[in-house]
């Protein structure tokens, strides 16, 4: 069984190290040691400061200086984004705190369990308790066997006597040993059917919740948070059955000790104190450092992924990047390990205290045990079998408490997988019953503001423009002014802040949201190369039509946008994988893969097409073929074109030109033509590369001043 760490990588828990309580204190540190790799190059470890940081002095490759703000930028000042709620959280753990804790957090527990499983949860459960009432019937039957033996008589009638109470030791050891065995079996389904719950739920909101909170950096983040969290419940459920099993055996042992003499339970949960204290101790000790270091983590986790990625491969060896990078790493890595080695420090003085407290109160433990012997209270069979039952519940106390401990993180891993369901939920848009007109004959957009999530300026304010059937709509305009954002309004994915947009008077804010894109075919600006087969990568325009329609419905789709070319040249056609992250994919050239978005839209065969940028990566041919192929489409659909190309807008029946979020003209090529305005510079701008100049002045501001003469 294993936890996930910060960067997602498996670290064993608790359950590995079960009942080894020194093993138990380094989980936490190996938590942190995500990046404890054997990177020979760091053979010294440099100095840090104050902070932990490695000095600001200390060269990076390249000579660069390891200066955060020069290399990084200006971040934000709270590294921990959404964990920051745990340093407050954690400020205040103490074993206090836990106790406190401990209902709601069994009560979660057990929810998310008897959710995923429960058949399986009422059966573990049952099984724990059997085996606990078995293990305190096996230390009486210890009692009932050491009596027999240590009684007076011969050794052959001594023997006999005791063995009826062997026999019963004897079978209580094979049912529990068999009640484990199903107990680890039982585990086994538990486990993976709550994270598959967990993880399901979150994956549902995440492809349900509205594309608005994904422009939300912190919603994104805490995304991040949720994803690693959501094993924590399963994680939270073992710790639970743990703490569970743990409390059943205590109660056995107690039991027991008590029927001995009630002096020996008191004594024995006293003892155990100062390991719970020490426990606790490093846990938060270990916690608390691996919140201070999530930004260092953060970057190390990022400079690896860029180190390692195959579409960062070219620029880091022709730009000489690698050593940079890797000195960068090594320095953040060492910093990490003096890190750790403060932690280990810690946490060993900690358990040094603890275990040596714990050490006498133990001995007061035995020492009374003696004292009873000695004054006759408790005969000598009874002795042993409370020396059992002492370390049976010493034993279960102590992983109990370890359990605990990491029920008490996983819990707050836990949270923010629950914090953030509960806050995707919140941003899934209201379905209203009523839809959306089927096939719209004018979609038009009033007065429509637009500001991304944390910016201080809009996007789009008070843009108003009109849709028809049967026309070609193209906006221009310079980058950043607003085009991609206007068009997700129109397709339904943005909610304007003000204004409205209706499809033949009906106002989309209105109607089922699902119902506004099931009309919409969009080639994103930045669209997605699935890594799946090339069909598929047509066919997720619409993937229903796979079955209603059958495999072979997306060669037309593929012929239209010269993306049957691209398909027929690859090994397998259409059944090509096109995971280039694997041995069997084929990867294509942008071109190639912006010819495949586009095959998606006319696979969709909506009302409503918007093209963002279709043709930024293709070839002069294709291109022109995209542009006849939108010209054709626009006769019975709406088409709205987003284009660099002016050339090709030349046609279309209206153009827009958005400057800084505002239309600042409409007409069309003629109409804006006819007046100074951008759209006439860029046009004549665009028109004077291909003018051939052969001798005209480099500085050729000049130019058209002397044509002009
Ligand atoms: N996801 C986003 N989060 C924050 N700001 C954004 C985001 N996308 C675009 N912007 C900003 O909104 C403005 C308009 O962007 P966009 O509509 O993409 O421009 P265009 O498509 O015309 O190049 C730009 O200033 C851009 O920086
Ligand atoms: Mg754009």
């Amino acid at each position: 069984m294993t936890n996930s760490d910060f960067c997602g990588r498996d670290v064993p828990d608790a359950d590995l190290v079960e009942g080894d309580p020194d093993v138990i204190d380094t989980v936490p540190a190996q938590r942190n040691g995500a990046y404890s790799d054997s990177f020979t190059a760091a053979d010294s470890t440099p100095e840090t400061d104050n902070d932990g940081q490695a000095p600001q002095s200390a060269p990076a490759g390249g000579g660069v200086p390891h200066d955060p703000l020069l290399i990084y930028g200006q971040e934000n000042e709270d590294p921990t984004g959404a964990w920051s709620k745990h340093t407050k959280t954690m400020e205040r753990t103490g074993v206090r705190t836990m106790a406190r804790r401990l209902p709601g957090l069994l009560r979660l527990a057990w929810s998310l369990a008897w959710e995923a499983d429960r058949p399986g949860l009422i059966a573990l459960v049952t099984v724990r308790v059997v085996s606990g009432l078995v293990e305190a019937l096996g230390l009486l039957a210890v009692a009932g066997a050491l009596t027999g033996l240590l009684s007076e008589g011969p050794t052959p009638d001594r023997v006999r006597e005791a063995l009826p109470a062997l026999g019963l030791v004897v079978g209580a050891a094979v049912v529990r040993t068999g009640l484990s065995l199903v107990e680890g079996l039982l585990r086994s389904r538990f486990g993976p059917r709550i994270t598959r719950v967990c993880v399901v739920r979150l994956l549902d909101l995440a492809t349900r919740t509205s594309v608005m909170a994904f422009d939300d950096p912190r919603f994104v983040d805490d995304l991040d948070a949720a994803e690693r969290g959501a094993t924590g419940g399963r994680d939270l459920v073992d710790n639970a059955v743990d703490v569970f099993t743990c409390a059943v055996r205590m109660v056995a042992a107690g039991g027991v000790l008590s029927t001995l003499h009630p002096i020996l339970l008191p004594l024995l949960v006293i003892s155990t104190v100062p390991e719970g204290w020490a426990t606790a101790r490093s846990a938060r000790l270990a916690y608390t450092s691996w919140l201070s270091r999530i930004r260092q983590v953060r970057r190390q986790f990022m400079l690896r992924n860029y180190m390692t990625a195959r579409s960062c491969a070219a620029e880091i060896r022709s730009f000489g990047l690698g050593p940079f990078l890797r000195d960068e790493y090594t320095l953040l890595a060492r910093d990490f390990e003096a890190e750790q080695l403060r932690v280990g420090r810690g946490q060993a003085r900690y358990r040094l205290i603890g275990e040596s407290v714990s050490g006498l109160a133990l001995g007061a433990v035995y020492g009374t045990l003696v004292l009873l012997l000695d004054s006759g209270v408790m005969p000598l069979a009874a002795a042993g079998t409370a020396v059992l039952a002492i370390r049976t519940g010493r034993g279960a106390l102590s992983t109990a408490l370890n359990s605990l401990n990491d029920a008490y993180e996983n819990f707050l891993y836990f949270g923010e997988y629950r914090s953030w369901i509960d806050e995707a939920a919140r941003r899934v848009p209201p379905s209203p019953a009523a839809a959306a007109p089927a096939s719209p004959e004018a979609v038009r957009v009033d007065g429509v503001t637009y500001s991304y999530p944390h910016t201080g300026t809009a996007a789009l304010r008070g843009v108003s423009v009109e849709l028809r059937r049967g026309q070609v709509v193209a906006f221009v305009g310079a980058n950043g002014s607003g085009k991609s954002t206007l068009a997700k309004v129109l397709a339904g994915l943005y909610v304007p802040d003000s204004g409205t947009v209706r499809w033949d008077g009906v106002d989309l804010a209105g109607v089922d949201p699902d119902s506004v894109r099931d009309r919409v075919g969009l080639i994103p600006q930045a669209y997605t190369q699935w890594p799946m087969s090339a069909r598929l990568n047509i066919a997720v325009g619409r993937v229903g039509r796979l079955t209603t329609d059958g495999p072979d419905s997306v060669v037309p789709a593929a012929r239209a946008t010269g993306a049957d070319d691209v398909i027929d040249k690859l090994p397998h056609g259409y059944d090509t994988s096109l995971a280039r992250q694997y041995s069997s994919g084929h990867d294509l050239s942008g071109g190639q893969w912006q010819r495949i978005a586009c095959a998606r839209a006319v696979y969709r065969d909506a009302p409503f097409l918007i093209a963002d940028e279709p043709s930024a990566a293709l070839d002069a041919r294709a291109e022109q073929a995209l542009f006849n192929l939108v010209q054709e489409l626009g006769r019975d659909r709406i088409v709205l074109l987003i284009t660099h190309r002016l050339a090709s807008v030349r046609t279309a029946d209206r153009i827009y030109v958005l400057d800084d979020g505002l239309v600042a003209d409409q007409g069309t090529h003629a109409d804006l033509m006819s007046r100074p305005g951008i759209y006439r510079d860029l046009f004549t701008l665009q028109a004077r590369q291909f003018v051939d100049t052969p001798d005209e002045d480099p500085d050729s501001a000049s130019a058209p001043a002397r044509e002009r003469r």
